[in-house]
């Protein structure tokens, strides 16, 4: 969300919030008196642009408990974040960040690193800033979504996204990559890890679990194992498959590539 801080010599107090249909929009303001102290905070996302964490909202705060439980989420993400091979000074982006467990991972790593986290979602933004404060690191979690990112190009040298590209359609998923490129420096890095193509059939079953709480249309990619072409197709070069590995949910596959 945007605050915008205006000044309003009028004598009013106002104080509204009010949710739109989709329910997850909202808007407040505040005017009070001579001194016209006037904030107004713009939504960035609404309902309908991004499937929540764990598609429905109310899941949300579970959703930290069962990757922990079910993904050896420790081990996968310091892994990617090992291949990613962030320096200090380094400016790095963590796509469809979600509760920030990646990011304050890496802060905490390398903390002359400036990391930020995107997401499309208030409610898993909110998590991701109490885990946060509760661990005194400093990351910037904004709210956007991932094909529309609010920042300039050529800011960033390493890009990260973890269990979040099956979350959109293909058309999507290039947008994002397209634009992720964009943001990169030239020769910045994308890492990505997210359901791949599973090697057998048991992983296979398994990944219907997520295709079914997550839907077909966006998660047949992963069947497919379509990643890495997409990353291509949106101008990524020396793409690679670094890592695959079985978990409950299906096969996780680690990706890399740099901007072209
Ligand atoms: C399964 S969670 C993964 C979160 C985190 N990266 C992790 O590894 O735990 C996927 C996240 O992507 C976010 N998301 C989905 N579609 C999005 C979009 N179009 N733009 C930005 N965020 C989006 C959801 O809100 C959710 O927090």
């Amino acid at each position: 969300m945007t605050p915008n801080l205006t000044r309003d010599a009028g004598i009013s107090i106002c104080l509204d919030r009010h949710r739109d249909v989709g329910g997850e929009s909202w808007c407040f303001c505040a005017g009070v008196g001579s001194v016209g102290a006037y904030m107004t905070t713009i939504p960035e996302t609404s309902k309908g642009d991004y499937v929540p964490a764990l598609r429905f909202p109310a899941l949300t705060r579970f959703y930290d408990r069962l990757i922990n439980a079910t993904m050896k989420e420790d081990r996968f993400r310091r892994l990617l974040l090992a291949q990613a091979n962030v320096q200090p000074g380094h400016r790095v982006l963590d796509i469809g960040c979600g509760t920030g467990t990646l990011a304050l991972m890496l802060k905490r790593a390398i903390p002359a690193a400036e990391v930020i986290g995107l997401d499309g979602d208030a409610e898993v933004l909110a998590i991701a800033r109490r885990k946060a404060n509760e661990q005194s690191v400093e990351v910037e979690f904004r709210q956007g979504l991932a094909y529309e990112p609010p920042f300039d190009e050529g800011t960033f040298d390493r890009i990260t996204s973890t269990l979040f590209f099956h979350h959109l359609t293909t058309a999507n998923k290039l947008r994002t990559l397209e634009r992720a490129r964009a943001l990169l420096r030239p020769a910045g890095e994308i890492y990505i890890a997210d359901w791949g193509a599973p090697q057998n059939l048991p992983m296979r079953v398994a990944f219907l679990a997520v295709q079914v709480l997550d839907g077909f249309e966006t998660t047949s990619d992963s069947v497919k194992g379509a990643l890495p072409s997409l990353m291509r197709q949106a101008g990524f070069r020396d793409v690679s498959e670094n890592h695959r590995e079985m978990t409950v949910f299906g096969t996780l596959a680690m990706y890399r590539a740099v901007a072209g």
